[in-house]
């Protein structure tokens, strides 16, 4: 009894603070937003979750012993209420989820279709080609090519052309919040802007044949400075 007892104060602690730790902070602005969302809706489904389950518990006890139920009679008032109540939750939630796919950095097809493609014209353009199995990665304005390691500058809106030179791949990214299918004879574009220096994992997000599960990558966020050497260290390398 008492270590039952333990047990469940452990938990309520658990629960409690990771309630109030705060998320580590996002390593872009994608991710930013999907976090941010991610919250509030945290938010209006936890207080919903208690009150069903609170009230789901609180039914079985108080009517446990009911041996001669009566049907429910209409209750038109709270009808409409939880009518009402449910409606504003799905508007809050879409509108909520909408705002963040609109987002130039989610969505940036959208974003380059409203204004005729130039939306983005001073980005840091990066062409993705994805093939069975690998990437290979071309910096616009340079002769630089990468294999296997996608270098992006930090703070600087990056806008990647992604291409397939066979089937259908994904570009994910889940550290930065990138994701996006590549389709054989389209460019699809991505695009970031990455806020903390470091290395994440870049992978292939659709079964693409037997290499599927190797096509991966490493993304180096560099500061601009780190980046602009590297670039230039690279060109004179391939010159
Ligand atoms: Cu490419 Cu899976």
């Amino acid at each position: 009894m008492r270590l039952r007892r333990r047990v469940i104060q452990a938990s309520l602690v658990v629960v409690g603070l990771s309630l109030f730790a705060a998320p580590a902070a996002a390593q872009s602005v994608n991710r930013a937003a999907i976090d941010d969302l991610n919250e509030q809706l945290l938010y209006v489904a936890l207080p919903l979750t208690l009150f069903v389950e609170l009230t789901l518990v609180y039914v079985i006890y108080r009517f446990r012993n009911n041996d001669d139920p009566k049907p429910t009679v209409d209750d038109p008032a709270l009808e409409v209420t939880w009518t009402a109540a449910t409606g504003a939750i799905l508007v809050f939630v879409g509108v909520s989820a909408f705002v963040v796919m609109a987002n130039p950095y989610i969505t940036p097809a959208a974003a380059e279709a409203s204004t005729d493609g130039d939306a983005f014209a001073d980005d840091t353009e990066i062409d993705v080609l994805a093939y069975q199995w690998g990437w290979e990665f071309s910096y616009a304005d340079t002769n630089v090519t990468t294999e296997e390691r996608l270098v992006i500058p930090a703070d600087e809106n990056v806008t990647f052309r992604l291409q397939t030179t066979d089937v259908i791949h994904a570009i994910y990214i889940p550290q930065l919040g990138v994701k996006q299918d590549i389709f054989p004879g389209r460019t699809m574009t991505a695009r970031t802007r990455a806020t903390e220096p470091g290395e994440y994992r870049l992978y292939c997000a659709e079964m693409c044949g037997a290499g599927h599960s190797k096509m991966d990558a490493t993304v180096v966020v560099k500061n601009q400075s780190a980046y602009d050497a590297w670039v230039e260290n690279r060109t004179a390398a391939a010159g």
